[in-house]
């Protein structure tokens, strides 16, 4: 099987495990944490970073500790993994769905004709005109190894105390290239960065996170409240109600020998996309989705997307009957059950993309020989079906 996202293990993960076992530091406690975080300061330049279980433990405590709570709104686009809308609910608080664009993040402009047109103003905050609740934060994800350039909606959300949370969980590597962002890392640019090294991710620690930000206090409270808000360890006082999300030695040890890797990764990665870019164009109704050239992108996952209409799930069942694992977008959040009553805005974008894009195997180490066959194959189902 041609998997979808598969990591690479080398020799420093394996000695690195051992190191923990030999040592019996496997615990939250380690070494290996306060190493794999500088790593991951040095490569984002972030002023902190703090390792946890999951970019979801990371999102969901972001809001929490931006004050996001009952009757608030959350501006995040419906198209995206499940996990921002899980953490607005699960804060409380009411997630407002917006459109994204052709390349699968938020699109701005939209946000901006909502903002103007659908809230009003009282006291420098923002309000929904329809709820009259108040609109608090923004989560910008940037997906798919692209990146939302969001340098007008950042002021108005300054001007209006709006909160920007950035998931950049599938970003890790993915810095902009233009002012007044150039060289920041995404995740730096709102008020938090929530990174994900889950073990489809450009770097692993098999499960893992991390909160990156330049603001002290917000790195303080979210180190307290990861490691169950304990006062004092001697005694056991805990003056807040906190959780145990604490990155174990074991995992950031793998992920500091991943992480060493990421410039070879990204390399990787783009090769990866420039072949497919080469193969895919030979297939009569598919063409790649590009990374914007705003950004130095990660490449993380190759999305290409289809001119003709047909249902794309009769594509991905014939890639799997010939071993190829491949799969679309994320079902709209806005669909999903849980989320059904929430406000929608125009999400003609994210249908159209949804029945139109697919992913494809994107793994570091996949060959050249691996994307002719996907593409081939893709070819041959278009003979197959397509061109009847
Ligand atoms: C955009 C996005 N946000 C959040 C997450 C959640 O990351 P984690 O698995 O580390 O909780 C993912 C993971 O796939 C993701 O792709």
């Amino acid at each position: 099987m041609i998997a979808l996202s598969e990591p690479k293990f080398q020799e420093n993960e394996k000695k690195y495990l051992l190191e923990c076992l030999k040592t019996n530091w496997v615990s939250t406690s380690g070494p290996f944490v306060k190493k794999f975080e500088n790593e991951i300061k040095k490569i984002t330049k972030a002023k902190y970073a703090v390792a946890c279980q999951s970019a979801t433990s990371a999102l969901y405590l972001s809001l929490k500790i931006l004050g996001i709570t009952k009757n608030d709104e959350v501006l995040v686009p419906s198209i995206t993994y499940i996990a921002p809308v899980n953490a607005i609910c699960h804060n409380q608080a009411n997630p407002v769905f917006m459109d994204c664009d052709e390349w699968n993040n938020l699109d701005i402009q939209k946000t901006l004709i909502f903002i103007k047109e659908n809230t009003f103003t009282k006291n420098n905050k923002l309000f929904n005109k329809r709820t009259k609740r108040q609109i608090k934060a923004l989560v910008i994800p940037h997906l798919l190894g692209s990146a939302v350039f969001f340098d007008k909606l950042k002021k108005i959300c300054k001007k209006k105390s709006i909160f920007i949370v950035e998931d950049a969980a599938e970003s890790f590597g993915v810095f902009f290239k233009n002012k007044p962002f150039k060289n920041k890392h995404t995740g730096l640019v709102g008020d938090i960065g929530c990174l994900s090294f889950n073990t489809n991710k450009i770097v692993t620690s098999a499960c893992g996170g991390a909160l990156i930000t330049n603001t002290k206090s917000i790195a303080k409270k979210f180190q307290y409240l990861i490691h169950q808000a304990k006062d004092d360890s001697d005694y056991f006082i805990h003056n807040d109600i906190g959780y145990n999300l604490g990155l174990s030695n074991l995992h950031a040890a793998l992920g500091f020998a991943q992480i060493k890797n990421i410039k070879l990764f990204k390399k990787m990665k783009k090769n990866i996309f420039f072949q497919y870019k080469k193969n895919i164009k030979k297939t009569y109704f598919f063409e790649l989705v590009e990374k914007k050239d705003y950004i130095d992108s990660n490449y993380w996952l190759i999305i290409i997307k289809t001119k003709k209409k047909f249902n794309i799930k009769k594509l991905i069942l014939y890639l799997k009957k010939n071993n190829i694992q491949s799969r679309m977008l994320w079902y709209p959040n806005h669909l999903q059950k849980p989320f059904f009553k929430y406000e929608k805005t125009d999400l003609s974008q994210s249908m159209i993309n949804y029945k139109t894009h697919l992913c494809l195997p994107s793994s570091s180490f996949l060959t050249k020989k691996e994307i002719k066959k996907v593409c081939d194959l893709i070819i041959k189902f278009e003979k197959k079906y397509l061109l009847k």
